[in-house]
């Protein structure tokens, strides 16, 4: 079933308690812990959750008529860049001014929830999107699509916590990269890490064996961990 889906790293910055907002950590530099990690980690493609998509995507006004006629089909649009940015965005809350972030060219992953005018949006501004269900996301099939359709072989999904949770808990991830910064959040209700379930069900934790462990910026850690597969959380 693997080989279908790209290998799949899911990188973060974490305090100490596993929080993920960095809003009073107080380091003046805080994108590079981060950034100059995750560039280190060769990917075609990095991957985020529709509430961390919207601190990158448009910030105007865009009107969606609801008109259009255009049927319920993946839309691959021309490919203009070698690296692409994928948002997880079930009822397509993210609107564009173009196609791109920064050097990557986006991918909408949409349910059919989603209405005929905002398909129209990402048409008219040339975003790939696809569907990854009706009304709930079908992630393994999302990856096989990114796969099949993109060519995406490496995947790094980067947060936040809903997204992560939801690819741990679908066990498809492959290694987990975290950067610990030497922070105590405390924040009850922040988002952390992994944001899988309420609760304790039947659903066992994820398991990892440390791949690396590197002392950076002083005090931070960068650990990274190879997901043990027998022992994946469902
Ligand atoms: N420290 C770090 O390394 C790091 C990295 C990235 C982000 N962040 C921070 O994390 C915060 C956001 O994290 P978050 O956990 O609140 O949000 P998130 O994971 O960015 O986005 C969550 C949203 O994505 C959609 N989604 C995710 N998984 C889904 C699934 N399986 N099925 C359907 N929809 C799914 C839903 O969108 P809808 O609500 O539209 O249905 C959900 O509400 C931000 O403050 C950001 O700055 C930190």
């Amino acid at each position: 079933m693997d080989s279908i889906k790209p290998y799949v790293i899911c990188h973060m910055l974490g305090s100490v308690d596993g929080r993920i907002k960095q809003d009073i950590w107080g380091f003046t530099d805080h994108h590079k812990y981060f950034e100059e990690t995750a560039e280190k980690i060769p990917a075609d493609a990095w991957l985020v959750g529709r509430v961390t998509m919207q601190e990158f995507s448009s910030k105007q006004q865009h009107s969606i008529a609801a008109t259009a006629n255009i049927s319920y089909e993946d839309f691959v649009a021309e490919k203009v860049s070698e690296t692409f940015a994928v948002v997880i965005d079930p009822s397509g809350k993210c609107t564009w001014d173009s196609n791109m972030v920064s050097t990557e060219q986006v991918i909408e992953v949409l349910t059919e929830k989603v209405s005929t005018g905002y398909l129209e949006h990402l048409r008219n501004k040339n975003v790939s999107y696809i569907f990854g269900g009706k009304e709930e996301l079908d992630l393994q099939l999302v990856l096989q699509k990114l796969k099949g359709l993109f060519g995406i072989e490496t995947l790094r999904i980067d947060g936040g916590g809903h997204v992560n949770g939801s690819f741990l808990k679908a066990g498809l991830i492959d290694e987990f990269s975290l950067v610990l910064a030497p922070v105590a959040d405390g924040t009850i209700g922040s988002p952390t890490v992994f944001e899988a379930e309420e609760g304790y069900g039947d659903r066992k934790a994820t398991q990892f064996k440390i791949k690396s462990v590197e002392r950076i910026y002083d005090d931070f850690l960068w650990i990274r961990y190879q997901v043990i597969k027998d022992n994946v959380g469902r």
